[in-house]
C-alpha cells in the first residue's frame, strides 16, 4: 500500500511529478496551448468578470494565495484571498460579476462547502478546484476543474497542494489566453516553463539527504521562522503549517520586509530562520531582510531559484533548486519545505500521517 516508503507522506511528497504530469498534460493542446474544454470551463468564463474571490482553508488557501499573484500578474483582475470560515461570517459583497474559485483536496470540508453555497447564494459564478471525484464541493459548483493527485491518506497535504497549484496556473494561463493578456506565442512558453517543473522536482527530490541533515539541526528548537516576499511569502505560510503539524514545534511564516516591524526582537542566536529568495524582483531585498537576521545570530537555511549565491556567509544551508525561468519556483520550493517538515518530524519519532488532533476531512465548522 505504502508502495515500499516507511509511511503515506513520503509515498505522495514522491508521487508529485507523476501527480503533475497527470493534472497538467491532458490539458495542454496542439501548440503548447492551455485547454480546459474538456473540463468543460467555457472559454469566456471571464466575460463580465470585474473581481474573483479565492476561498479555502488550510494548505488549500495557501494554494490560493500563491494563484492570487499569478492572477494578478496576468490578469490585472482585483483578487482577494479569503479563509472560508472568515469568509462565510463576514457579509462578503459579490455579484454576478464575480467569480468564485474554491480550492479543496477533499471537497468536503465544511467551511468551503458553506462559502460555496454562500457565492451561490451571491449569484456569483463558482470555479472549484478538487481532487476527489464526486464529492460535495465539486457537485454543487458550476464548473470544476480536477487535479488529478489520486488518493491523499497523509494528513499532511502535499501532493494535492502542488497540484491545485499546477490548476491554478493553468487558470491564469488560460484565462489571460482568452482576455487577450497573453499572445499565443508568450502564453505557450508559459506552457513549456509549467511542464519544466517536472524534471526540476525530480531533481529537487534529490536532495532529501540535505534536508534530512538539516532536520537534525531543527527538531529540537522550540521556535522557528518562515521569511520570503511575493510568491515566497505565500509558500512562507505554508511551508509553517507543514512543520507545526506533523512535528509539533512552533513556527510563524513572516512576510520579510515586516520582520522589522516586530518580529525582529524574536530572533536570538542560533533560531532557525527559513527563508526563501526565490523571486529576482525582490532578491536583494530578500538578502537584506537575510544579513538582518543574520545579525542577530539566526541560523540560515536558504532557497533560491538557481545557484547564484552573491555572498556564502550569509547562510549556514543552501537549497540551489534547479532553475527554472518565470514565475515557476513555489513548485519546486514547496518539495524543499515538504522535506525539511518529514525528516523533521520523523527525527522527533512522531507519526507523520496521523499527527495528534488533526483529520484528513474536517466536515465539521
Ligand atoms: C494541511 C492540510 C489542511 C487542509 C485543509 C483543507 O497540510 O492538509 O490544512 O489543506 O484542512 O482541506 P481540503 O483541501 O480537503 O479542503
Amino acid at each position: 500500500m505504502k508502495g515500499g516508503y516507511p509511511n503515506y507522506m513520503l509515498k505522495e511528497i514522491h508521487e508529485q511529478p507523476e501527480a503533475l504530469r497527470s493534472t497538467i498534460i491532458p490539458r495542454v493542446r496542439e501548440g503548447n496551448l492551455p485547454d480546459l474544454s474538456k473540463d468543460g470551463i467555457p472559454h469566456n468564463i471571464l466575460d463580465n468578470v470585474n473581481r474573483i474571490i479565492i476561498t479555502a482553508c488550510g494548505t488549500a488557501m495557501h494554494a490560493g494565495l500563491i494563484g492570487r499573484v499569478m492572477f494578478e500578474r496576468l490578469l490585472r483582475i482585483p483578487v482577494t484571498v479569503e479563509i472560508a470560515s472568515e469568509f462565510r461570517y463576514q457579509n462578503p459583497i459579490m455579484d454576478k460579476n464575480t467569480l468564485v474559485i474554491t480550492i479543496s483536496q477533499s471537497g468536503e470540508t465544511a467551511d468551503t462547502l458553506a462559502a460555496l453555497r454562500l457565492a451561490k447564494a451571491g449569484n456569483a459564478k463558482t470555479l472549484s478546484i478538487v481532487n476527489v471525484k464526486g464529492s460535495s464541493i465539486a457537485r454543487e459548483s458550476d464548473y470544476v476543474l480536477y487535479t488529478h493527485a489520486g488518493p491523499e491518506i497523509a494528513v499532511a497535504s502535499t501532493k494535492a497542494y502542488t497540484c491545485q497549484l499546477s490548476c491554478l496556473y493553468l487558470l491564469a494561463f488560460a484565462f489571460a489566453l482568452e482576455k487577450g493578456r497573453l499572445s499565443e506565442e508568450d502564453c505557450s512558453k508559459e506552457m513549456e516553463n509549467l511542464l519544466q517543473i517536472i524534471p526540476a522536482i525530480e531533481k529537487t527530490l534529490t536532495f532529501h539527504s540535505l534536508a534530512e541533515d538539516i532536520s537534525r539541526n531543527l527538531k529540537d528548537c522550540e521556535d522557528l521562522f518562515f521569511i520570503g516576499r511575493g510568491l515566497d511569502y505565500a509558500l512562507s505560510c505554508e511551508g509553517s503549517i507543514k512543520l507545526k503539524e506533523i512535528s509539533y514545534i512552533h513556527s510563524e511564516a513572516y512576510a520579510a520586509g515586516e520582520l522589522k516591524h516586530g518580529t525582529l526582537s524574536l530572533v536570538t542566536e542560533g533560531t532557525p530562520v527559513i527563508a526563501l529568495a526565490t523571486q529576482a524582483n525582490v532578491y536583494s531585498k530578500m538578502i537584506s531582510n537575510i544579513r538582518e537576521v543574520r545579525a542577530r545570530g539566526a541560523m540560515v537555511i536558504l532557497i533560491t531559484n538557481g545557484s547564484d549565491l552573491i555572498d556564502s556567509s550569509i547562510c549556514d544551508y543552501h537549497f540551489a533548486l534547479p532553475y527554472l525561468a518565470g514565475d515557476f519556483a513555489p513548485f519546486t520550493a514547496a518539495i524543499v519545505l515538504q522535506m525539511l517538515a518529514y525528516y523533521t518530524s520523523v527525527g522527533r519519532g512522531l507519526d507523520v500521517d496521523q499527527p495528534r488532533n488533526l483529520a484528513k476531512s474536517v466536515t465539521v465548522e
